[in-house]
């Protein structure tokens, strides 16, 4: 056989192994590796006289290792972080990433996923959350595979894609419930337009932990930015300050927030600071997602920890299964707890007098 004909499915069938362990020898990846293991996969290579060119493979087969990424943008950290946790699994399994900014705008993410896909590209990481998958509709029949993060299946979905998330709901109840535990009944909801999958389950979540304690739920404290196209992803710190400052100057005012994300919540530190009033002693406030800087603010966010990177492990896995048709079947919907994380931002309303 000729080098350009064999693939690396070729050599993994010959060494009874899969196209990923292959993949980790070509690539020196072999400490994890029994040793028999890499010599079957070394002996196939030359057994076939394969020659992984990237180019002439690609010419060949159409197979690129890359992994599609679309994201809302890396201007809020939580996404760099994303993206880097989605580099090192992919890299780890021979594949390199690509990055994409998409806005939560569907259109742009469309042409962003058109764009991949004819460089070769036949599987994407989402992040997403949008209320439809519609847009993707047209490339998932031609063959995408997607994961998406953040975004359960919907009933009324017409294409079903893996999926990992951190439970929303549960991570807002925690967060709404420890800070009903301080004694906090007046709570304001700090976000962007709640038109996204995962900020509605955060919202049931909020909601749910104040009726299971009894708590009365005030309409006029769910705060959801203006409802322009934008969601908040770029300007989070801005609308979380405009938001802290009309909540906090409102008459009765809440004792508390809790903010959609923790970009949000460093924008309520401002507003409050505008108001002169201090944190946690005049206002309590609880984030989500636990990003870099939650715990070098002053006071440390109180906020709810996304673990990203055993995520972005599975959901990488998840896709590379796929696309090496390892994993076959109906979508995978794997859901990660989420973690309280108590720091200063938080206190019992008492401390107020
Ligand atoms: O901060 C970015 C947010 O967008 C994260 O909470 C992520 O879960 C998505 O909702």
């Amino acid at each position: 056989m000729l080098s350009e004909e064999v693939t690396i499915h070729d050599v993994a069938r010959i060494a009874r192994v899969s196209p990923s362990t292959v993949s980790n020898v070509l690539n020196g990846r072999t400490e994890r590796m029994r040793p028999e293991t890499s010599e079957r996969v070394r002996r196939a290579i030359k057994q076939l006289g394969y020659a992984p060119n990237q180019a002439a493979r690609q010419l060949k087969t159409g197979f690129v290792p890359v992994i599609g990424l679309i994201v809302p943008s890396v201007a809020n950290p939580f996404w760099g972080a994303f993206a880097r946790s989605v580099e090192k699994a992919a890299l780890a399994a021979g594949y390199q990433v690509l990055l994409c900014n998409g806005e939560r705008d569907p259109e742009r993410e469309q042409r962003y996923a058109e764009s991949l896909w004819s460089r070769g590209i036949r599987g994407v990481i989402f992040g997403s959350s949008p209320v439809s998958f519609d847009h993707l509709l047209g490339l998932s029949e031609r063959g995408l595979q997607v994961v998406a993060f953040d975004r359960q299946a919907q009933r009324a979905d017409q294409v079903g894609f893996d999926s990992i998330s951190v439970d929303n709901e549960l991570g807002a109840r925690l967060a709404a419930n420890y800070l009903v535990t301080l004694g906090h009944h007046r709570i304001g909801f700090l976000s962007g337009p709640i038109r996204t999958v995962n900020r509605l389950k955060r919202l049931e979540g909020f909601r749910a932990a104040l009726e299971d304690a009894s708590v009365p739920f005030d309409e006029q404290l769910i705060w959801e930015g203006a409802l322009s196209s934008s969601f908040g992803d770029i300007e989070g710190t801005d609308i979380g300050r405009v938001a802290a400052r009309d909540l906090l100057s409102r008459p009765n005012r809440p004792t508390a927030l809790f903010a959609i994300n923790d970009m949000y919540a460093f924008g309520a530190y401002a507003g409050a600071r505008d108001l002169g009033l201090r944190i946690p002693h005049d206002v309590s406030v609880v984030g989500f997602d636990d990003i870099v800087l939650a715990e070098i603010v002053d006071p440390p966010l109180t906020t709810i920890r996304q673990p990203l990177e055993p995520m972005m492990q599975a959901a990488v896995k998840l896709l590379i299964g796929r696309l090496e048709e390892t994993r076959t079947g109906s979508p995978e919907h794997t859901m990660v707890t989420p973690e309280l994380i108590v720091r200063g931002s938080t206190a019992r309303i008492s401390a107020r007098d």
